[in-house]
């Protein structure tokens, strides 16, 4: 009984993969998750669907694997963090819709209270920056925003949770109310240092502590699934946030590791080991993972948009019929005539935190093509690889190899482009579904699968290393080009 469930929430599908103790995958089953964009610069998703589909994924990976509960050890959850439920713990209905990441509604209630002694107050607490990404400006909306319900939270009726914390209330009908210190520590109402709850930040974001779910380690004994779920009840032994575990899915963890994966968005995550150290370069200080009480902090750089600029090639300006195209576009072209697209669709992230930028291209001329802006697109997820390398350089030490996955590392020319720009070698793992696994390591840690970390980082296999092979003048010309595209959308020094 070695085999270890995953749930894999992120932001534009769910899935459930089984893997076995080896980390190789049995079965899958996934289900595309509908975005809602109500206003400009506003991203909702329905939770009850989530949770529908979570339920669908997990019966469809099982039987996609020919496997029953009885042969399962545990189950893990990773998730697409910051996103925000706030639900009515009588009825376990949501009273409004998730408010995703993505979403920017809460800018100007930031912008008004932003300053640098107030980032500096805030991340020596949670790590964070004063930001619309982060959850606790989006349980504030939702408070200030729904008819009464601030004095219902005040009286203890509601329940605030990440979608982890989401899906552990309704595995049990509402017996746990439930997250991890990797989701917990994404809210910025969460002190890194203290691992609780911070009593000044909840009162800054006027959030009642009523709300809040018990924070528990990244492995630990979540919740017991009801049977009606899948016919007995199952355990939920590891949790953490997509990022962390894909950090731990890329066995990061010595001190200075360091892994980006590519999905949506573009996270960064860079193992500091036992200390918190505060970024001095707009980067996040966040829990890598808490194994036994015992906190391992990273650094990271989050990049809002990645894999979603090739959906945004796809679906809104229909240039490419499938994503895998912009590989050959990209390839048919010696070099990318000074064409560059900074696809700031929903602000800029890290290092740069300008949520009111928004995108553009630039170096169009009259025999720019479609291909062109193909590569652009999949230039701009390196160009911004490297602002994160090189404001990570400045905190720590300078990384000297890079650990990559999701799913657009498939795309061979693109991974070679990031090792070029980059100008470091890129590794890409034999299994690039990295998220999820991760989330099964800690299943299979709690259920006693693995011994230790040890154990996990033996099962770590490459596939592919990339060399730059661009010179490095080259390599640097490249970025100054889209240095200075950045310097045109930013609103904001
Ligand atoms: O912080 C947001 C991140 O967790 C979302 O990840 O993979 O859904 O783009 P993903």
């Amino acid at each position: 009984m070695s085999a270890i469930l995953s749930i894999d929430q992120g932001t534009t599908s769910t899935r459930a993969i089984v893997f076995d103790r080896e980390g190789r995958k049995l079965g899958s089953a996934q289900r595309e998750l509908e975005q809602s964009y109500p206003h400009s610069g506003w991203v909702e998703h329905d939770p009850e669907q989530i949770w529908a589909d979570t339920v669908e994924c997990l019966r469809g990976a099982l039987k996609d694997a020919d496997l029953s509960v009885g042969d399962i050890a545990a189950c893990g959850i990773t998730n697409q963090r910051e996103t925000t439920v706030v639900w009515d713990r009588k009825t376990g209905k949501p009273i409004y819709p998730a408010i995703v990441w993505q979403d920017r509604r809460t800018f100007e209630w930031c912008k008004q209270r932003k300053s640098d002694e107030r980032d500096a107050w805030i991340a020596d607490r949670s790590g964070l920056l004063l930001d619309p990404y982060f959850s606790a400006t989006k349980v504030g909306w939702i408070l200030d925003n729904v008819d009464g319900a601030r004095e219902r939270a005040e009286r203890g009726e509601l329940a605030f949770g990440t979608i982890d914390c989401w899906l552990i209330w309704n595995m049990t009908g509402g017996e746990r109310h439930v997250t991890d210190a990797t989701n917990a520590c994404r809210t910025m109402l969460f002190n890194v240092r203290t691992q609780d709850w911070d009593e000044d930040l909840l009162e800054f974001f006027g959030v009642p502590r009523a709300l809040l779910p018990e924070v528990l380690d990244s492995a630990a004994e979540f919740c017991r699934m009801d049977a009606d779920i899948l016919g007995e009840p199952l355990v939920v032994g590891g949790v953490a946030g997509d990022q962390q575990a894909a950090t731990i899915g890329q066995a990061c963890f010595e001190p200075g590791m360091i892994k980006s994966t590519y999905g949506t968005g573009c996270f960064m995550v860079l193992n500091l080991g036992k200390e918190f150290v505060r970024s001095e370069h707009r980067l996040l200080t966040t829990t890598a993972y808490r194994l036994n009480g015992e906190v391992t902090y990273a650094l990271e750089g989050s990049i809002f948009i990645a894999g979603a600029a090739v959906q945004w090639l796809r679906d809104a300006v229909k240039l490419i019929e499938h994503a895998a195209d912009t590989e050959d576009l990209a390839k048919s072209l010696p070099d990318n005539r000074g064409v560059y697209l900074v696809p700031a669709f929903t602000g800029l992230g890290a290092p740069y935190w300008d949520p009111e930028a928004r995108g553009a291209i630039f170096g169009l001329t009259r025999d720019t093509g479609f291909a062109h802006i193909a590569r652009a697109a999949l230039e701009s997820v390196c160009y911004q690889t490297r602002d994160l390398i090189e404001a990570m350089g400045k905190d720590a030490k300078p990384p000297h190899e890079l650990r990559v996955d999701g799913g657009m590392v498939v795309n061979d020319w693109l991974t070679q482009f990031l090792a070029d720009t980059l100008k470091i070698p890129v590794e890409r793992p034999q299994v690039v579904e990295t998220t999820a696994l991760g989330a099964a390591y800690l299943a299979g840690l709690h259920a006693g699968v693995y011994e230790s970390l040890d154990d996990i980082a033996q099962l770590w296999k490459l596939e592919r290393r990339f060399e730059p092979v661009q010179s490095p003048e080259q390599s640097d010309t490249n970025y100054a080009g889209w240095l200075n595209a950045v310097k045109r959308v930013r609103t904001a020094d």
